[in-house]
């Protein structure tokens, strides 16, 4: 596999840049020459009137060629095709309702619980008896999976969160869920990529957790499938957003399930200053360039030109929303961070900013967790770049075509 080295990746994003003003002043295109003054009235008028409006599905693909052309090198060819073709679904069972039937109308289908999946060859003697989490009570004793895989240490999975995916290569699509005799669905469809974060943050039983920008709910649903969580605030400062995660919850939760979750349409970036010190786990599924709807979709899609700044705000958005996610922490408590974006800057560059920040600004120091293992466990089902930095990151695959999903784990040592 060709790699692009520091030196390399300057050199080819500085030719890159140079064509690509090239291209911005070629024939169609408003040519970057001075205009004399009493010309320059009626010829910005003309700009605006002939000016082509670009696609903002275009505008994303045009910025992503330029800059993951550079980031990826050789790989980039393969992500960008992906990204650009049906995306792979997973279904996450939804252990309120009729989960037995669900898993065996799942199993007929030929589609597999990725998670057990992964488990199966391990060494399970090693299943200590530890504390149980059960979806449908309080969190209780709970035997996990802690196992050695020969001379590898995996650290715990939860056992309670099932989601089925097709095989590899198996482009099959999932049905929508319908409601059994309680009203309650059955699976929940989203990218099985997303449900990563979530086994990394490892809720426990009892623990109190925060899923700070929470909507519409698909990892929210994913935490109350533990059936560890003794309380679960979940946030999203858009309130129409909220209204959505309601709705979710409501269609695959009964009332008394509900109770131990506090919707709010808070900014998350204050929360490190309002609830400081007081959770075990930590959610921060930051706003992102959301790479793959970028490409897909007009609607609300944050490379229009309205949005420019908006989206060079980002990387200063997420790494406010990853302090304030830390500071929420209680010590020795964990954090995920997590976006569904490839770019470096929004995903391990923020991490290593956070920090450094938190030990300067805060005397906060944070240990960045090693997830290689998440490599072992899943390598059957994903498609795992092997450069991070810090984290772990997804890449779209033709023969699994879920992501991007970047997460990285992070434990608050004081
Ligand atoms: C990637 S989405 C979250 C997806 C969600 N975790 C899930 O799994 O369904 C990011 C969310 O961050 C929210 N958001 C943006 N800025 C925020 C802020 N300052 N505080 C809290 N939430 C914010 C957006 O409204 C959006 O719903």
């Amino acid at each position: 596999m060709a790699r692009v080295g520091a030196a390399t990746g300057k050199w080819l994003l500085g030719r890159l840049l140079r064509r690509f003003e090239a291209a911005a002043s070629s024939p169609g295109v408003l040519p970057l020459r001075s205009v004399p003054c009493r010309h320059r009235h009626q010829q910005k008028k003309k700009w605006a009137a002939t000016a082509p409006r670009v696609a903002s599905t275009r505008r994303a693909l045009q910025i992503f060629d330029l800059t993951y052309g550079v980031q990826f090198g050789s790989l980039w060819p393969s992500i960008r095709i992906s990204l650009l073709s049906e995306q792979k679904y997973g279904a996450l069972v939804n252990n309120f309702s009729d989960a037995e039937q669900v898993t065996q109308q799942l199993e007929d289908l030929n589609a597999m619980d990725f998670i057990s999946e992964s488990q199966r060859g391990q060494d399970l003697d090693s299943a200590a008896d530890q504390d149980v989490c059960s979806p449908n009570s309080s969190p209780q004793t709970q035997t996990e999976l802690e196992v050695e895989s020969f001379d590898t240490f995996v650290p715990p999975i939860s056992p309670n969160i099932q989601c089925y995916t097709f095989p590899k290569g198996d482009v099959s699509l999932f049905h929508p869920a319908r409601p059994d005799t309680l009203g309650l669905l059955g699976y929940y469809l989203l990218d099985a990529a997303s449900i990563l974060p979530v086994l990394a943050l490892n809720v426990r039983p009892g623990d109190i957790v925060l899923d700070l920008c929470a909507a519409p709910g698909g990892k929210t649903l994913a935490l109350l499938q533990t059936g560890c969580c003794r309380q679960l605030a979940a946030n999203d400062i858009s309130t129409s957003r909220t209204g959505r995660l309601h709705n979710v919850l409501r269609s695959y939760l009964l009332k008394e399930h509900r109770k131990i979750v506090r919707i709010t349409s808070w900014d998350g970036r204050i929360w490190g200053d309002i609830e400081r010190n007081t959770y075990d786990k930590v959610l921060v599924d930051v706003p992102c360039t959301n790479d793959r709807h970028s490409l897909k979709e007009e609607d609300n899609n944050i490379f229009t030109n309205m949005r420019k700044g908006e989206r060079q705000m980002l990387p200063k958005l997420q790494l406010e929303l990853l302090v304030s996610g830390i500071l929420a922490t209680k010590p020795g408590g964990t954090v995920v961070y997590s976006t569904c974006s490839l770019s470096q800057l929004q995903n391990e560059y923020v991490v290593q900013k956070a920090a450094e920040l938190l030990a300067v600004q805060h005397n906060i120091n944070v240990h960045l967790e090693d997830l290689s293992y998440f490599r072992r466990l899943f390598w059957n089902t994903f498609s795992f770049y092997s450069d991070c930095s810090v984290g772990e990151l997804i890449l779209p695959h033709l023969t699994a075509n879920f992501g991007p999903m970047y997460f990285c784990k992070l434990t608050r040592l004081c």
